[in-house]
């Protein structure tokens, strides 16, 4: 169908600044296509929390549960610990509707700048499928013998088979869609239980998709080649926590963190997915009307694709690749002069030719 019902969640910070403008590319591009998108905000954040004591009302995922899709913007506030915004908010939302793949395709533009000599435009094109409700993120583990000098803090990370097994198989599939080639990022030469078995489950689903070159790295050496030889990159699978700073990475490499979108998936379309830019609140550059709306807008490309109409998200990613290509339409942080106001206006009047 072309009518879609949407959750916003603008956030903290920045986020608001960027949905904003976000909610003023659908309009316009919903229009053009026929699509009936009906949104429904709500002002979870830290604003919230610290007036009432959390960051979402306790039946707040109940209210989630109906909607198509949820976008959001960022959060977390400098008044607030940054393990009480985000597991108070963005990482239940991921958890309880099963999002297991966070999908974060990131590529260099044409006309905008990386900061590699080596980093062409239509060269470096990856997507790195990160898994995205268990590994490194954890409640297991505690914090003991507090204010004593042999105080300790453990953190276990969970790999189930179940778990491994289903993101591995949509990056390999994801893999066999474009360039066919993956690379599952590891460190079983000095995690021993885990990433071993991580590779082990790679190996066997590899044998499934004979269709697809792949290989695995270990997350250091390959944080050294995003940066040396990003263009050799197709698909790059990783766990909760690598995948985390291979996307930061990424987006660094084309030029901002601005500009890198994400689509938190349940893949067997059960719960609502979540779409959200990869950055944060930037409480460094918040109020000043400066943010980079694109990774938010490209956030709501992916959606638009998700919900079944990738005619409107080519569009969409047209308009950022224009507005993109302009250093007086493009954003500082990718070495513009556009407001976050005129960068929205030069994607709307994109979206209206
Ligand atoms: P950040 O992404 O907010 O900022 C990192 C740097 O990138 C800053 O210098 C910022 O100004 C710049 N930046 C980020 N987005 C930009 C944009 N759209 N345009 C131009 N510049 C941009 O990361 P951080 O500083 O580590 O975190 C700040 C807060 O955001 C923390 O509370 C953190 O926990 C939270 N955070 C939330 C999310 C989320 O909601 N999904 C993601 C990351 C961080
Ligand atoms: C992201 C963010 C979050 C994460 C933080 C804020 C918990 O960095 O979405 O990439 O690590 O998932
Ligand atoms: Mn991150």
């Amino acid at each position: 169908g072309s009518a879609h019902r949407i959750a916003v969640i603008p956030g903290d910070g920045i986020g608001p600044e960027v949905i904003a403008a976000t909610l003023e590319v659908l309009d316009v591009v919903s229009a053009a296509h026929g699509l009936e998108l009906s949104f429904v905000e709500f002002d979870w954040s830290c604003g919230r929390y610290r007036a009432e004591g959390a960051m979402m009302p306790a039946d707040g995922l109940d209210a989630l549960r109906a909607f198509d899709a949820i976008l959001l913007g960022a959060v977390g506030r400098p008044d607030v610990p940054d393990h009480v915004s985000l597991w108070g908010l963005l990482i239940p939302i991921r958890r309880a509707f099963r999002q297991y793949v966070n999908l974060r395709p990131i590529r260099v533009f044409p006309g905008l700048d990386s900061p590699l000599r080596n980093a062409r435009p239509g060269e470096v094109d990856l997507v790195v499928v990160r898994e995205n409700v268990e590994g490194e993120y954890s409640e297991v583990g505690g914090r003991f013998n507090r204010g004593f000098p042999d105080e300790l803090a453990v953190q276990e990370a969970i790999f189930t088979r179940s778990g491994v097994t289903r993101i591995v198989d949509y990056a390999f599939e994801l893999a066999a869609g474009r360039r066919g080639r993956l690379t599952s990022a590891t460190k079983s030469n000095g995690i021993v239980h885990t990433l071993p078995f991580w590779d082990e489950i790679v190996a066997e689903r590899a044998a499934r998709h004979p269709g697809v070159r792949w290989d695995q790295e270990h997350i250091d050496a390959l944080a050294a080649k995003f940066v040396l030889q990003p263009e050799r990159f197709d698909v790059v699978v990783g766990s909760n926590l690598f995948g985390d700073i291979l996307s930061d990475l990424a987006a660094a490499v084309a030029g901002s963190i601005g500009i890198a979108p994400s689509a938190n998936l349940d893949p067997t379309r059960t719960h609502p997915s979540m779409f959200e830019p990869v950055h944060g609140s930037a409480p460094d550059i918040t109020g000043r009307g400066v943010a980079n709306p694109v990774g938010a807008v490209w956030s709501a490309a992916l959606m638009l694709d998700h919900l079944g109409h990738p005619e409107a998200a080519a569009d969409v990613l047209a308009a950022v690749e224009s507005v993109l290509a302009d250093p007086s339409t493009r954003t500082a942080d990718v070495g513009g002069t556009a407001s976050t106001r005129q960068a929205t206006d030069a994607l709307v009047a994109h979206l209206s030719r």
